[in-house]
């Protein structure tokens, strides 16, 4: 079986449709770099061990990222999880677990990387928005793509109607990625495609 690490920094609500999908994986901790990340309590509560890297304990990117690869690498993940963990991370940390970290965004990659994706779409007047787990690369929210659900945009949505419509889904495919990593279906082909073997291309089913 796999072993995961699941980083958050607040309500992981991610990480708990990870936990709830009972996943093939062993989870081996969940590390927030907020020891008041509400997700935290949650894990606990299912037995799950925690640790807590403080970044504001370093006085450099480099140095907290140091100490979180330290504690990561301590409990020998094959996959690092990031589900709203909001540092961003070095070009050493992302290299270190190339092929082994993936994240989840809330939109359509390439479009609305960074922050306040769904005021950004509403902004564009996109009519379709959702969701990208990827594979992480040093460049922010980029990276190949494993897994996109769509959804609509409706008339009158505020970003937090599109917000939630968006959760929905992203509660349902981080686990659908996690699984086919822990089933060895996901492949990276050298110029940056995922394919998930025995699942047709752009089908997220
Ligand atoms: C999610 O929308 C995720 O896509 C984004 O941050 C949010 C985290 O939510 N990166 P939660 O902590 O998983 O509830």
């Amino acid at each position: 079986m796999k072993t995961i690490v699941i980083l958050i920094s607040g309500r992981g609500s991610n990480m708990q449709a990870i936990v709830e999908a009972n996943l093939p994986v062993h989870i081996a901790a969940v590390i927030s770099n907020r020891a008041d990340a509400a997700g935290l309590s949650y894990a606990q509560s299912k037995g799950i061990a925690t640790r807590v890297v403080d970044h504001r304990n370093y006085d450099s990117r480099e140095a907290f990222d140091a100490a979180l690869m330290q504690t990561i690498d301590a409990l020998k993940p094959d996959l690092v999880v990031l589900a709203g963990f909001m540092r961003i991370l070095t070009e050493g940390f992302v290299n270190h677990y190339q092929g082994r970290l993936i994240n989840i965004h809330p939109s359509l990659l390439p479009a609305f990387p960074g922050l306040a994706t769904h005021a950004q779409a509403l902004k564009a007047g996109v009519k379709v928005h959702g969701c990208t787990v990827h594979f992480v690369t040093p460049q922010v929210d980029h990276g190949p793509i494993v897994v996109q659900a769509e959804v609509p945009v409706e008339p009158g949505d505020t970003p937090e109607t599109l917000a939630a419509r968006v959760l929905a889904q992203e509660h349902r495919i981080y686990p659908q990625a996690i699984r086919w990593f822990a089933q060895d279906r996901l492949t990276i082909t050298p110029d940056g495609r995922v394919n998930v073997q025995g699942v047709e291309a752009l089908s997220d089913s």
